[in-house]
Order: structure tokens, then C-alpha cells, then sequence
């Protein structure tokens, strides 16, 4: 296992890892406890389950075109997701990626997304990809408040939603 860093935040063990396949159990689990509002934000309808081809698909990771970075609780030796962000890679422009990121509601406004973020940054870096780009809806201003930390850039669209494009 991939663990990039271990934290402990009041008493309680925290990590964040590269994901693989084998943290689907984790990913599923994860995704129950997220709010009807915050998978809105995430996937910009509502949502209700991840289908198996979903699943797959977010799980399809080869950590250079698509990759992804989990924060993790550690309780009782068992692990619980908590969070995590992901990128793949444009395929008509190799330079760019899209970022996914979500934390689930019991977790949020901790700081976890914004270290998340600056884990995958360097790792996108790394992998040669120069933009990062994400689609927030106009009203989710706390992804728009995170992505502020950084070099960005927002253009606003015509459906709703803002594309918010961090130069590396
Ligand atoms: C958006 C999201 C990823 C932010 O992650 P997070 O761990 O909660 O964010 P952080 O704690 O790192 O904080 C980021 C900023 O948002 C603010 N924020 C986050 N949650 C907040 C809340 N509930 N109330 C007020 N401010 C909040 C923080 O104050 C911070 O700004 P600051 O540093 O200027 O104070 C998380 O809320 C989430 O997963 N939401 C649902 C899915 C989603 O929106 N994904 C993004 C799709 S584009």
C-alpha cells in the first residue's frame, strides 16, 4: 500500500494513499455517507449509487493517466474513506487533466480538500500534465473557495457551472 502521509488530528490516525483497485469496499463505503447535496456538487445531478461500471471505471487507475489519492481514517484497525480526489488525463490534449474531489460531509471543511488537492498537484506535475481543470457548479463556493488557493484561472459557462482551470 501507497501511504503518502500519516497524520494524527486529536488523537485519531489519519493517512492519505494512492488508490488501486483494491479499495473498492472503501470507495463504496465512502460514497453512502455522502449527503444527497454533496453528490449533487460532485456529479452536477442527483445521484444515487455508483453502478459497477462506475465503480470500474473510478477504480481504472494506472496512476500516470489516471490517478487517485485518498484520505483515509484509520479505527479499530479498519480503514474508512473519508475523502479523495482524483485526475484523468484529456485524451486530445495530453498537458490537461480533469479533477474530481469530493470529502463526505462529516469530514468536510477540516482542510482535507485542500491538502488532497496539493497531493494530486504534485503528483500531476510530475506526470507532465500542466493544467488541472475543474467543472464547479456557480453555487458550490466552497470548491470555488478551495480552488482560489491556488493559480487560477475561472471561466464562467452557460449551463450553470464555472470552469475553474489551476495552472501547475
Ligand atoms: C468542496 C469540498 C471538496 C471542499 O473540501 P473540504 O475538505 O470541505 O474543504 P477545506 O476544508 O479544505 O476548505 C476549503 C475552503 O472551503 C471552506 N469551507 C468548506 N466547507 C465549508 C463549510 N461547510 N462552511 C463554510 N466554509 C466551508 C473552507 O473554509 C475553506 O476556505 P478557507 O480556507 O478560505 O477558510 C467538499 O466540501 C466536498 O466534497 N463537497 C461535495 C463535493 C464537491 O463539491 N466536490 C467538488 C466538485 S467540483
Amino acid at each position: 500500500m501507497d501511504i503518502l502521509e500519516n497524520t494524527m488530528i486529536n488523537g485519531r490516525h489519519f493517512y492519505f494513499k494512492l488508490l488501486t483497485i483494491k479499495d473498492k469496499n472503501t470507495l463504496l463505503n465512502g460514497f453512502k455517507k455522502l449527503s444527497s447535496l454533496s453528490k449533487l456538487y460532485r456529479f452536477h445531478r442527483p445521484k444515487g449509487t455508483l453502478t459497477e461500471k462506475e465503480t470500474n471505471y473510478f477504480l481504472n487507475i494506472d496512476n500516470y493517466n489516471h490517478l487517485a489519492i485518498g484520505a483515509v481514517e484509520k479505527k479499530d484497525d479498519k480503514e474508512y474513506g473519508i475523502g479523495l480526489i482524483r485526475y484523468i488525463r484529456e485524451h486530445n490534449n495530453f498537458k490537461n487533466a480533469e479533477v474530481g474531489l469530493t470529502i463526505i460531509d462529516d469530514y468536510q471543511n477540516r482542510g482535507f480538500g485542500t491538502q488532497l488537492y496539493k497531493k494530486l498537484l504534485v503528483y500531476a506535475k510530475k506526470n507532465g500534465i500542466k493544467t488541472l481543470t475543474n467543472h464547479v457548479l456557480n453555487y458550490n463556493i466552497f470548491m470555488i473557495k478551495l480552488l482560489e488557493k491556488f493559480n487560477s484561472v475561472s471561466q464562467k459557462q452557460h449551463d450553470g457551472t464555472t470552469k475553474i482551470i489551476v495552472t501547475i
